[in-house]
């Protein structure tokens, strides 16, 4: 992989940098993407499963279908493009993370301070007292967990179709795209909105917008420089030559 040589010099001097990542960069460590011809959402409908209403409906079927991608998460591990984005905050002072992705993979990493735009599979919320949870246990005799607080219905912090963000995580993200001098968006198909304009944001705002990814995407046209390949193998050079 070639890398340019304005993208080498600003790596060499710049101090700050923003990062959006999405399902591709944990393809590697065998996480499903949503889209593509073996993505999640070609297989599953997610007005099924991923909205509230859906949740009201059938509360079982969703804690089911979350506890079981819940299990498949935590069975595998951060990949080195995980890792290089963890190693990358120790070596710029003005770093931000963000991630599209619900796995917990950066933060296993390593990574500090992920703005998870989407939430996170390892936390849980009340729907009535809005208390949060780590751990809720769910099992065949207790299939919809209740609030210990309160008894109301538990659920996953996961942002659902239709839903707004958690508050103010969107808000630090377009904040650290408009301050950034280089903004890498890694493994995302850039099609869900509000997570997409943030590479536009950091455009406008003069950074220099690189993209890492597998294939072209909806944003290729409007990045500086598109980087075909695996997340996994272009982060680690990216670091190397931070590092020299
Ligand atoms: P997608 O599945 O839409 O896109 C994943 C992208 O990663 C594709 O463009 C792949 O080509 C690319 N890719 C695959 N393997 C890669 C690798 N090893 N290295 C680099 N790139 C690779 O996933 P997202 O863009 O993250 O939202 O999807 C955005 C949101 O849509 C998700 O957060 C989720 C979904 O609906 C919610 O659940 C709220």
């Amino acid at each position: 992989m070639n890398i340019s040589d304005k993208l080498r010099a600003l790596l060499h001097m710049t101090e700050s940098m923003c990062v959006l990542t999405g399902a591709g960069i944990s393809a590697e460590s065998g996480v499903e993407t949503f889209r593509g011809s073996n993505g999640l959402w070609s297989k599953l409908k997610p007005e099924e499963l991923a909205n509230f209403d859906a949740f009201m409906r059938n509360p079982e079927l969703v804690w089911e279908w979350y506890n079981y991608r819940k299990t498949l998460i935590h069975d595998v591990k951060p990949n080195p493009g995980h890792y290089a984005l963890a190693r990358m905050q120790e070596l710029v002072s003005d770093f931000t993370l963000v991630t599209q992705n619900i796995d917990n993979l950066h933060i296993r990493a390593g990574s500090k301070n992920v703005l998870e735009l989407h939430g996170n599979i390892e936390r849980s919320y009340c729907i009535d007292c809005g208390k949060f949870a780590a751990d809720v246990e769910v099992s065949s005799e207790n299939k919809v967990p209740h609030c210990p607080t309160c008894n109301g219905i538990i659920r996953p912090d996961i942002v659902w179709f239709g839903e707004m963000l958690p508050e103010g995580v969107f808000e630090a993200a377009a904040k650290a795209a408009n301050r950034c001098e280089l903004f890498l968006t890694v493994g995302t198909s850039a099609v869900v909105y509000p997570a997409a304009s943030l590479p536009l944001i950091a455009r406008k705002n003069g950074a220099y917008v690189v993209e890492i990814n597998m294939e072209r995407t909806e944003i290729s046209h409007n990045v500086h420089e598109t980087l075909l390949g695996k997340a996994g193998e272009i982060l680690p050079q990216l670091v190397k030559v931070k590092e020299e």
